[in-house]
């Protein structure tokens, strides 16, 4: 008997009990996208490499990581000194939180510039809305548990956000901590929902976000409907098979993410401050506040909202509005579908306001998050106000310039975008 019979029979033997072919075709080889795709499209699989790579990473980590106030920053220590390789998993894994926001923030950039949070896909988006809190959760507890100084002080400012919330927002603050202040008992149970409760909820709403997409089928830079024209069996005929013409280039972005990933990795792991801070090399002293707190880079947008309001208001404190406003500006993402009342999905055929008010929420993206690094001034108070309001603006706006401006018709084929 040769060995191709012999696989081919394996492989049947195995399809009769599990659809392993039909599997294969139905999410690779007769899975058709659109032809116009072009590099934006590419971080949805960089991020589900980067997933894989973290929960890897952090696997090993765990091995020799000890989740208690006294163990903590010492059982670090002895990873990147003493277990072999240590300290090359360490920084895959806080090089690799780095990257996982950097590539989320693209990803969803890419959803806003084309529209494709429009209907049909307003699932697939508020599947990655979701994931995207759970990883700012998954982010931020991660961050507490090296228990240095910024691990111990992040945590103290922001449950103490919680606190903030009037009648029961200290009673819940004690509640998520399990103790008057932040101590061992609140690393470990940061430490239980970091390694397994966010985790799994991560897989599961990613799996949700794929199986959605797969329903759906991808939008494009033009926002044409490719399943409009198919051929007799019922082909798209501006697409093309995921496999095996996306996969190759899914493949090439990998080389070249690798690259970039290796280079920060192994020449600057610390990210000049910004991967790892160097503050966070001392040891978590409750009694010695940093004189500069501040969250991780990907955060610091939010944070910047946070400290921009401050004011009471209505009898609530700044404090409380502050933690409100930030909270709304992760949230409206979420609205984005039911916002958005444009006949047309992409930004190359949306009208003037469209343009100009997504340029308007990206420079404040930016100006808020370099607002929320550096040490508040007034001046830098009063930017950081301007700028949120900026940025609610391209939201709130949106049912309105989207509604009235006026658009470009868009293309009935792929081809007849050129
Ligand atoms: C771990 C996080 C995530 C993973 C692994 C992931 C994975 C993917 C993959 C593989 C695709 C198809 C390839 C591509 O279009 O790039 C995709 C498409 C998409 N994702 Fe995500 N995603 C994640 C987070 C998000 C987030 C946070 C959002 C938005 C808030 C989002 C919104 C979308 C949308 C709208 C599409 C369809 C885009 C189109 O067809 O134009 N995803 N995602």
């Amino acid at each position: 008997m040769s060995e191709n019979t012999i696989g081919k029979k394996s492989l049947n033997w195995v399809d009769k009990r599990f659809p392993v072919i039909d599997l294969f075709e139905r999410h690779l080889s007769k899975y058709y996208s659109p032809s116009n795709i072009n590099i934006w499209y590419l971080f949805g699989f960089l991020l589900l490499i980067v997933l894989v790579m973290q929960i890897l990473t952090g696997l090993w980590l765990m091995m020799n990581y000890t989740n208690t106030a006294e163990g903590a920053f010492s059982s670090i220590e002895y990873i990147m000194r003493d277990v072999d390789y240590g300290w090359l998993i360490r920084y895959m894994h806080a090089g690799g939180a780095s990257a996982f926001f950097a590539l989320i923030y693209l990803h969803m950039f890419r959803g806003m510039m084309y529209g494709s949070y429009q209907k049909p896909r307003e699932l697939i988006w508020v599947g990655g809305w979701f994931v995207y809190v759970l990883l700012c959760a998954e982010g931020f507890t991660g961050y507490v548990l090296p228990w240095g100084q910024m691990s111990f002080w992040a945590a103290q400012v922001i449950i103490s956000l919680v606190g903030s919330i009037p009648f029961f927002g200290e009673d819940l603050a004690i509640w998520i901590r399990g103790d008057y202040i932040v101590s061992g008992i609140t690393l470990s149970r940061l430490f239980a929902f970091h390694v397994v409760l966010l985790p799994i909820l991560i897989i599961a709403v990613v799996f949700f976000h794929i199986l959605a997409l797969h329903e759906i089928g991808s939008n494009n830079p033009d926002g044409i409907d490719v399943k409009k024209h198919t051929d007799q069996d019922g082909v798209p005929l501006d697409a093309k098979p995921f496999f095996p013409y996306d996969i190759s280039h899914d493949f090439y972005a990998l080389g070249v993410f690798l690259l970039i990933f290796c280079t920060v990795i192994f020449f600057f792991p610390e990210g000049g401050g910004y991967i790892i801070e160097y503050v966070n090399y001392e040891p978590a002293n409750p009694l010695s506040t940093p004189a500069h707190i501040v969250p991780s880079w990907y955060y610091t947008p939010f944070y910047a909202m946070l400290r921009a309001i401050d004011f009471p208001l209505f009898g609530l404190t700044a404090k409380f509005l502050g933690f409100v406003v930030m909270a709304a500006g992760i949230a409206i993402f979420a609205a984005l579908p039911w916002l958005d009342r444009s006949p047309v999905k992409s930004i190359k055929y949306k009208g003037i306001f469209s343009k100009v008010f997504l340029a308007g929420f990206v420079i404040s993206f930016f100006v808020l998050a370099y607002l929320g690094s550096v040490p508040p001034t007034e001046t830098k108070n009063m930017l950081a106000k301007v700028f949120t309001f900026l940025y609610f603006a391209y939201f709130l706006l949106m049912p309105f310039y989207t509604r009235f401006e006026k658009c470009k018709p868009v293309p009935e084929r792929v081809g007849d975008a050129a």
